[in-house]
């Protein structure tokens, strides 16, 4: 339903979105995950014909974005970051005309007003000036115009964002409600949103994506490995040496060296099985004091954490 193809933009010296592939399977709702300016937005712009791309390809709905645009805009609801809202005119009277603006005639855009105002929780506010709505209200609005003409593809940018969280669960609900039917993407910073409800997960950072699996999957990726904090009292080295023949640590890091209270180090050892008993006798058959030793499972946050701060943000995205 949505495929896109080494798709680029680049602002300036800047790469906002670097070499992103992936599809989206008719039916499925995606999450885009990423820290503050990943280049979420700037995707979803792109793929709903607002912003041109600096290169790549992608297709909506069998559609090309630039060739066919039209066709895209028509089967395509999209709620941009900041929507657009015509402060004048009520909740109503704008929905009708982004209703009459996507097509939709008399009595079908009647019934689908009257669907979406209920979904989007605005019964109580279809008479009220825009301009006068609270925030989360209008973020209500913003939805609503997404959604009125019933589109097949669905992109929502931080759906979420500034509403309460009573709202937060009944949008979820809808959004989990439009599936099978609809193909959505959103963004969103929210981890437990993207459990709750996507199919899959794309992380993206610096304008790239650095992952591309269902939650579960991250969550089991995340579980199966631990994360062993040690203090030691010696030599650094000797532990590093002493702990080198224990082959399930993938990874050694020295967190610091010269602890205020004990002075001794403390390293932190990620593993893929419970090792603590190897570490203890290895540390201390190298004539280390082992001050503490604890183990810890990875959360999904963790693996997000871990995927998206590895290279500083500037430097990765300035085009060479
Ligand atoms: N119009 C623009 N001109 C220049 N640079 C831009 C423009 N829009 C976005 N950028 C840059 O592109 C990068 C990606 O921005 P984008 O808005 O896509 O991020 P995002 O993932 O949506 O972030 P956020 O979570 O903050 O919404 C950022 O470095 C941003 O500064
Ligand atoms: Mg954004």
């Amino acid at each position: 339903m949505i495929v896109v193809d080494d798709l680029v933009k680049v602002y300036g010296r800047r790469r906002a979105v670097d070499h992103v592939s992936f599809e989206v399977e008719k039916g499925e709702i995606v999450g885009f995950l990423g820290p503050n300016g990943a280049g979420k937005t700037t995707t979803m712009r792109i793929l709903t014909c607002f912003l041109p791309a600096t290169g790549g390809r992608a297709q909506v709905a069998g559609f090309d974005i630039v060739d066919d645009s039209r066709e895209v805009r028509r089967r395509l609801g999209y709620l941009p970051e900041n929507v657009p809202l015509y402060l004048d005119l009520t909740v109503d009277q704008y929905l009708t005309y982004m209703g009459k603006l996507k097509g939709l005639d008399r009595s079908r855009l009647q019934t689908r007003l009257n669907e979406v105002v209920a979904n989007c929780g605005l019964e109580h506010r279809r008479r009220d000036i825009i301009g006068k709505l609270s925030r989360g209200y209008r973020q209500r609005v913003g939805l609503a115009q997404a959604l009125i003409h019933d589109p097949e593809v669905v992109i929502l940018d931080e759906p979420t964002a500034s509403l309460d969280p009573a709202q937060i669960r009944e949008v979820r609900d809808y959004i989990k409600s439009l599936k099978g039917n609809h193909t959505l993407i959103l963004s969103t910073h929210i981890l437990p949103e993207v459990e709750l409800t996507c199919d899959r997960v794309l992380m993206i950072n610096n304008g790239r994506i650095v992952a591309n699996d269902t939650p579960g999957n991250l969550r089991n990726l995340a579980s199966s490995t631990q994360v062993l904090t040690v203090e030691v009292r010696g030599a650094v080295s000797a532990a590093q040496a002493a702990l080198q023949p224990i082959t399930p640590i993938t990874r050694t890091s020295v967190v610091s060296d010269g602890l205020p209270v004990s002075g001794g180090a403390r390293l932190e050892l990620e593993t893929s099985a419970d090792v603590r008993g190897d570490v203890a006798r290895a540390l201390v058959g190298a004539g280390l004091d082992l001050l503490r030793l604890d183990q810890q499972t990875k959360s999904l946050e963790d693996i997000f954490v871990e995927l998206t701060t590895e290279e500083p943000a500037a430097a990765a995205q300035e085009v060479a």
